[in-house]
């Protein structure tokens, strides 16, 4: 889950704050590629499917010639750019439907391409039942971080959590203005484990701000053996979002990899061996180009939707802005093949998923200081924090800035709209 400071701040001066706009659809030649080797995969049932999806836009002789199904199915460049955000909708529902263990109810958007896509959505959280399914630790915060976390009662009666009047979820962190001991916050667990699946949170704020370290991540049992998936983190006044995996020994990506080999429009940074222990927990971590998907970059667009792709071939975490999230997606019937570049990418390559991450529970916490934020309290140059959050605030330390002042954590809260978990098929 974190970095060495010693490493972090060497890292941090070679990152320059690059200049990527970020596209998701930026690479069609590339989602066209990853998608014909999709359709490759798969059968020609699927491959009706996604005719279905591009209504006819895409090749659509199969029905009616007798050797489609040895055909391979695909799409030309601009074919599959017509097939999305035009005329694609139609008012029926998506077809996609809960197969597995719905913890809470799912909600479906009201224009849906008519569509199905082989990921059927297994656990969704929305609304007023956004919190059944979920489990709430209150034990000492692992990562030493200054924080007291609620248990679901005490987080109710304290107006640590409520559902506000826009349907929306929000976890928030303690403003009393002066405390003496930890400051209360939340963290949330879901109940039911997953192996393999596209997990999905739709977020319109999430923390930001000096002292706050939150984390939308996954993990196994037995750390690390079964791994550990972060999809967003970050601390302090980050606002490039870093992604990372922990593992057991044994998993890497190849260690001449870049960010144009491996096709991921983020730099690569710590080391290329995942394996955790190995690595003072480390890990191999890739921070985003763009300065809207962490913290207060996130928050400054109104948010977007993260997305983690874990099959067998790769994990991989897209990021998109609010207003830029693919249709499929929407409509519940999510084609990751069409989503371009992705943010983070660890593919299978030098790295067994079958054996390195099984049975995660899929966890949202904010905690403050610890091992991470209060390590680089002090560190500046990294983009969002630009000067030390020592000079940015006037305390010496994380921790007596979180018992003496408490408005500065009005903006460190989460507020989700929803968190969709979508599988092939039901897996524990
Ligand atoms: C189907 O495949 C056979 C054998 O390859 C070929 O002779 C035939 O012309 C094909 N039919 C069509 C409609 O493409
Ligand atoms: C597609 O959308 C455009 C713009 O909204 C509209 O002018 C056109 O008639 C539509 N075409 C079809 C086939 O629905
Ligand atoms: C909370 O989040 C931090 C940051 O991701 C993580 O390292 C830590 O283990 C988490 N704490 C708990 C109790 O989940
Ligand atoms: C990395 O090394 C492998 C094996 O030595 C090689 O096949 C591959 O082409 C290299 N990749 C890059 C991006 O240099
Ligand atoms: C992101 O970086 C650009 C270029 O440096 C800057 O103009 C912009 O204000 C930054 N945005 C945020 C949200 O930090
Ligand atoms: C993972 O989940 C499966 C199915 O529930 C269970 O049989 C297995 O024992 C679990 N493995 C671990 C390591 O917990």
């Amino acid at each position: 889950m974190y970095l060495p400071p010693a490493l972090l701040l060497l890292l941090s001066a070679q990152v320059a704050p690059a200049a990527y706009a970020f596209a998701p659809h930026r690479s069609l030649a590339d989602a066209t590629e990853r998608f014909h080797r999709f359709a490759k995969r798969h059968s020609a049932r699927f491959a009706r499917d996604l005719r279905v999806v591009f209504q006819g836009l895409a090749v659509d002789q199969a029905e009616s010639d007798p050797n489609a199904s040895h055909r391979v199915y695909c799409v030309r460049p601009d074919d599959l750019s017509a097939g999305f955000g035009s005329n694609t909708t139609s008012t029926s529902p998506a077809t996609s439907s809960a197969t597995g263990s719905a913890s809470a109810s799912g909600t479906s958007s009201g224009a849906a391409p008519t569509a199905t896509s082989p990921w059927k959505l297994v656990e969704s959280h929305s609304g007023k039942n956004f919190f059944d399914g979920f489990s709430f630790w209150d034990l000492a915060d692992p990562t030493n971080g200054a924080v007291d976390y609620q248990s679901q009662e005490d987080a109710e009666s304290g107006g640590l959590i409520e559902i506000n009047d826009d349907g929306n979820a929000v976890l928030k962190v303690d403003t009393t203005s002066t405390i003496s001991g930890n400051r209360k916050s939340v963290r949330i667990t879901t109940e039911n484990t997953f192996t393999g699946g596209i997990f999905v949170l739709d977020a319109v704020h999430m923390p930001q701000g000096c002292g706050s370290w939150p984390a939308f991540w996954s993990n196994g049992p037995d750390w690390p053996t079964f791994g550990e998936i972060d999809i967003i983190e970050g601390v302090n006044d980050y606002t490039n979002n870093q992604a990372t995996l922990h593992t057991a020994s044994g998993c890497q990506i190849a260690s001449n990899s870049t960010a144009q080999s491996l096709g991921i429009s983020s730099t690569l940074i710590g080391g290329t061996n995942c394996a955790a222990l190995e690595t003072s927990n480390q890990g191999c971590g890739m921070r985003s180009d763009s300065n809207t998907t962490y913290g207060s970059g996130f928050n400054s667009i109104g948010g977007g939707v993260y997305a983690m792709v874990w099959d067998d071939d790769e994990i991989a975490v897209y990021f998109f802005p609010q207003g830029s999230i693919p249709q499929d997606l929407t409509a519940e019937v999510p084609l990751p093949e069409t989503w371009g570049t992705p943010m983070a990418r660890w593919p299978a390559t030098n790295c067994d998923l079958d054996t390195f991450f099984k049975n995660h529970s899929i966890i949202i916490n904010t905690t403050l200081c610890g091992d991470w934020a209060g390590s680089v309290w002090t560190a500046s140059g990294i983009p969002g924090q630009e000067t030390s959050c020592a000079q940015r605030t006037g305390y010496s330390t994380c921790e007596d800035f979180v018992h003496n002042s408490g408005a500065s954590f009005g903006k460190a809260y989460w507020e989700i709209s929803s968190l969709k978990v979508y599988q092939t098929t039901r897996q524990s």
